[in-house]
C-alpha cells in the first residue's frame, strides 16, 4: 500500500495509478462472504450476494471503475443524504438544524426509542425519522410535487434521470409499518407539519429509486466538488450546503458506527440497505460501492473494506 502518499496534496494520484487501484481493492474483497443480504424488505432478499461493483469519480469527471458497476439496485438510505442537501438548499442551515437536528442518535436506523427518548425529535436526518421529517419539508404543493421534486432533485446528481424501481417500492409498502409508526409518533410531537402516510409513502418512493455505483460515485462527486456536478457541470446545491450535508454525513452516515467508520476511514459517507454506499472526499472525488451483504448496523461489508483501502492508498482520508 502506498499509504497516504497523497493525503495532504489535495490530488489524486496520476489517473493509471487510480485505475489499478480501484482494480485492486475490486480484487481483494471479491472473496469476503461475510454479512447477510437485508431481507425485512422482502424483494431485497433477492438480490445476489456476489454482485461487487466499485466506482471512483473525481471532481474533474473522471471515472475508475471495476465490477458490477452496471447493475441497478435501490438507493434506499443514501436518498437521504441528497434530499437533506435539497431541504438545506430552501430552508438554509438555522432551520434544519432546529426542525431536524444534526447529532447521532447512538441507536439504529429504524429505532422508535431513539423518538421517545429524545423528547419527540427525529435528532439527524440520516436515521429513518430524521429522514421522514426531512422529507415533510420538501417543497412543493402536493405530495406529487414534493416527489416530483424530490425525484427531479436528486437526478441532477446523478446527471441523468433515475427511475422509481415499482417492484421495490411495493414491497417495502407491505413492510413499513414501522415508518408509518415512526411517522405518526412525529406527527404527535408537533414535527411533522404534512400527512404522516402520504410523507412515509414519498420517503419509501425516494428509497427504492434505481441507481448503479457509478451514479452513486457521481452524486458523491457532486458533493466533493462544492455542489457542481462533474459531469454535467451543473450547479446542483450550493457549497454551503454541501459543507452542512458532509457534516451530518460525517457524524451520522453509518448511524451508530459513523465514530467507527471515521477512525477507519475517515470520510463523510452514507449506507442504504440495497448494499450501496457513497464516501466523499472534498475537493478530490466521492466512491460509489455496492455489495449487498450487511453488517449488524446495515452497512455493506465489502463496501466498507473497499472504502477503508482506497481510502488509504489514494490518499483520500480528511485527517
Ligand atoms: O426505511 C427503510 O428502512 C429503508 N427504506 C431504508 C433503510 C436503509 O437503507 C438503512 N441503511 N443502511
Amino acid at each position: 500500500l502506498d499509504v497516504a502518499q497523497h493525503a495532504f496534496t489535495g490530488d489524486l494520484p496520476t489517473e493509471s495509478r487510480v485505475g489499478e487501484l480501484v482494480a485492486e481493492a475490486h480484487r481483494r474483497y471479491t472473496g469476503l462472504h461475510d454479512g447477510q443480504v437485508a431481507d425485512y424488505i422482502p424483494i431485497l432478499a433477492e438480490a445476489d450476494p456476489n454482485w461487487f461493483g466499485l466506482t471512483l469519480a473525481g471532481v474533474d469527471g473522471s471515472t475508475h471503475a471495476a465490477g458490477d458497476t452496471d447493475i441497478a439496485f435501490s438507493i434506499q438510505s443514501i436518498s437521504k443524504a441528497f434530499v437533506f442537501a435539497l431541504v438545506c438548499e430552501r430552508y438554509g442551515h438555522q432551520a434544519v438544524h432546529e426542525r431536524v437536528g444534526v447529532n447521532n442518535t447512538g441507536l439504529p436506523f429504524n429505532s422508535v426509542m431513539a423518538v421517545e427518548l429524545n423528547a419527540g425529535s427525529p435528532m439527524n436526518p440520516m436515521v429513518n425519522a430524521g429522514a421522514i421529517a426531512t422529507t415533510g419539508l420538501m417543497p412543493g404543493a402536493t405530495p406529487a410535487e414534493q416527489w416530483e421534486n424530490i425525484r427531479t432533485g436528486i437526478s441532477r446528481f446523478a446527471g441523468r434521470y433515475l427511475e422509481l424501481d415499482g417492484v421495490v417500492y411495493h414491497s417495502e409498502m407491505l413492510t413499513n409499518q414501522r415508518n408509518k409508526a415512526i411517522a405518526r409518533l412525529l406527527e404527535r410531537y408537533g414535527r411533522l407539519d404534512t400527512d404522516p402516510l402520504e410523507t412515509v409513502d414519498i420517503y419509501t418512493r425516494q428509497c427504492a429509486l434505481a441507481v448503479t455505483s457509478a451514479d452513486l460515485a457521481v452524486m458523491g462527486a457532486t458533493l466533493a466538488g462544492g455542489g457542481v456536478n462533474p459531469v454535467t457541470r451543473e450547479r446542483v446545491i450550493s457549497s454551503e450546503v454541501c459543507r452542512d450535508t458532509l457534516a451530518v454525513l460525517a457524524s451520522c452516515g453509518l448511524y451508530e458506527r459513523s465514530g467507527e467508520w471515521l477512525f477507519e476511514i475517515g470520510l463523510p459517507a452514507k449506507s442504504g440497505v440495497a448494499g450501496g454506499i457513497v464516501a466523499i472526499s472534498p475537493g478530490k472525488g466521492a466512491l460509489g460501492t455496492f455489495s449487498p451483504r450487511l453488517d449488524p448496523a446495515g452497512n455493506s461489508v465489502r463496501g466498507q473494506r473497499a472504502c477503508a483501502y482506497l481510502s488509504r492508498a489514494l490518499g483520500l482520508n480528511l485527517f
